[in-house]
Parts: structure tokens; C-alpha cells; sequence
């Protein structure tokens, strides 16, 4: 093992400590971290100094690259190469954004309880946010295990909704939230996809409750009943039991695995600068040759 790894909490999460992600891991490392993934679904590597190319070349060791709802902004990047997701409330220009603009919009669409791109088809399939500036206070980032949410259902509830199908949209949470400025052309940039209600963890071979805010309503049934059930088990899946909250350091790397968990941000102070950058996965099957 070239890691180790200590529990974070009962159900899910570790701490890898021992290993430096700035060099792009052998195969045998990446099938370890993978192995490590499919049991724990969240990992935290503390302490790393990562150039945007090394965070980018780590996560290419997982398959290829997801950039999510760029596809639909196409807006202004400050970060050097499209895979670097900005998860954070600095502009263009280095200052702090405004709320009300589309930046803005972003921090708090994040604070909804999400799995990354889950609006597209592949979705995303491991993410790796990396820690820059921190807020004072507030700002972290919690995690839902959705397979310890499958289990605890109750019996009648696992069989309504074995065979359901859910709609995910990706401006459905942006929208909610007030940010109706789109053009046609952006609305239609990634059309909505269905996923089951209940999917199969292909790492841990669990069944998983895959909610979450990109789920616009379920299909064949009545779309104020549909929502009010997607409600009700994102409010399931979301209970302290299941959920584990980050606390970030600068230098810190979370890597989670969007098949199995939510996430969502927590408020801060939003004069305050709060600086991550986000690489992800896609979660389609990787290249014979790895
Ligand atoms: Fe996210």
C-alpha cells in the first residue's frame, strides 16, 4: 500500500495520508486509490501543492475529463486550461464577484445537494477539489453516502420507487434559485437525460437513492407528486447519519466519487475570497488500454 487511510466517519470518508499527488501516480497507486474509492467514496489528501497541469494530470490517471456545465456557459475562464472548473467567487478580473451574476450563481447552485454533471450523459464520475483560499468561517463542503441512504429506506418505499426514473436538467437548480437569463442556444446546450431512482455502484456493487437537485420531476407520474417524492428522499438521504463535513485547509484535495454521493457547499461571508478548483472525471468506460 503506498497510502494509508484512516476513517472519517462511521459509514464513508477517509483520510489518505502519505502520498504526494504532484506526480502522476503508477497504475498500481491509481487501482489502489480506485479500490479505496469503492469502499469509502470520499477521500482526503491533505497537505498537497498542486500546479493546475498536475491536478489536471492526476485526474487524467482516472479516465477522461468531464467540464460539466462550461458546455452550456462558454463564459470567460481565468483558469488556464477548459478541464480546471473555478469553484470559486473571484471574477475575471481577480475581484470578488457580485452576487446576481452568473459566477455568483455558480457558488450557490453549489449549495444545493448535487452528484456532478448528473444533467449529461456520461455523467461525472470521480471529482478532485483542490483547496486554494478559504473564507474565515463557513464554506465547507459536506458529503451524502447515497448507498447507506438506499439501505435505511423502508421496505415499501424501496419497492415504489424500484422501477422509477428520474429526469435530470442542468439549469433546473440554477433556475430555482432565480437565474432565468438564458438564451435558447445555452438552454438547449445539453439536453435533459433520465437516470433510474436506484442504480447500481459499480465499485461496491451496492444499490445507491441517486437524488439530487438536477432531478426535474420523475417520469410517468404526476409531476407535483414526483417532485414531492424527490423531496422527500433527498430529505432522507441528506440526514446527519449519512453525511460528512469538510472542514477545508489550503492544500487540501478531495476526491469523491459522484456515483454514490452528493455534495453541496456551505454558506460563507461572500466578501470573503473562497478559491477551489475542480477537476473531474466522466464516468464512461475507460480505454482497454488502462
Ligand atoms: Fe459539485
Amino acid at each position: 500500500m503506498t497510502f494509508r487511510l484512516e476513517p472519517l466517519h462511521p459509514l464513508f470518508a477517509a483520510e489518505a495520508q502519505g502520498i504526494d499527488l504532484s506526480r502522476p501516480p503508477d497504475s498500481g497507486t491509481v487501482r489502489e486509490i480506485e479500490s479505496a474509492m469503492d469502499r469509502y467514496a470520499v477521500l482526503v489528501f491533505r497537505g498537497q501543492t498542486l500546479a493546475e497541469e498536475e491536478q489536471i494530470a492526476f485526474a487524467r490517471a482516472f479516465g477522461s475529463l468531464d467540464i460539466g456545465l462550461k458546455k452550456a456557459l462558454k463564459r470567460a475562464n481565468r483558469l488556464k486550461y477548459d478541464e480546471s472548473i473555478d469553484i470559486s467567487n473571484v471574477d475575471d478580473r481577480g475581484g470578488i464577484a457580485s452576487i446576481g451574476t452568473k459566477k455568483m450563481y455558480s457558488q450557490l447552485a453549489n449549495q444545493l445537494w448535487h452528484s456532478d454533471s448528473s444533467f449529461q450523459d456520461p455523467p461525472a464520475r470521480y471529482s478532485m477539489l483542490y483547496s486554494i483560499t478559504n473564507p474565515a468561517k463557513g464554506g465547507e463542503t459536506e458529503f451524502a453516502d447515497l448507498r447507506a441512504a438506499y439501505d435505511a429506506l423502508p421496505e415499501d418505499l424501496k419497492q415504489k420507487i424500484a422501477d422509477l426514473r428520474a429526469q435530470h436538467y442542468a439549469l433546473y437548480s440554477r433556475m430555482n434559485l432565480g437565474d432565468n437569463n438564458w438564451t435558447e442556444e445555452q438552454k438547449n446546450a445539453i439536453p435533459p437525460v433520465e437516470w433510474p431512482l436506484v442504480r447500481i455502484h459499480p465499485g461496491s456493487g451496492r444499490k445507491v437513492l441517486f437524488v439530487g437537485v438536477h432531478a426535474t420531476h420523475i417520469l410517468a407520474m404526476h409531476v407535483g407528486e414526483g417532485r414531492l417524492l424527490l423531496a422527500e428522499l433527498l430529505e432522507h438521504a441528506t440526514q446527519r447519519e449519512f453525511v460528512h463535513r469538510h472542514s477545508w485547509r489550503v492544500g487540501d484535495l478531495v476526491m469523491w466519487d459522484n456515483r454514490c454521493v452528493i455534495h453541496r457547499g456551505r454558506r460563507y461571508d461572500y466578501t470573503q475570497r473562497r478559491e477551489l478548483r475542480r477537476v473531474s472525471t466522466e464516468d464512461a468506460p475507460l480505454p482497454s488500454s488502462t
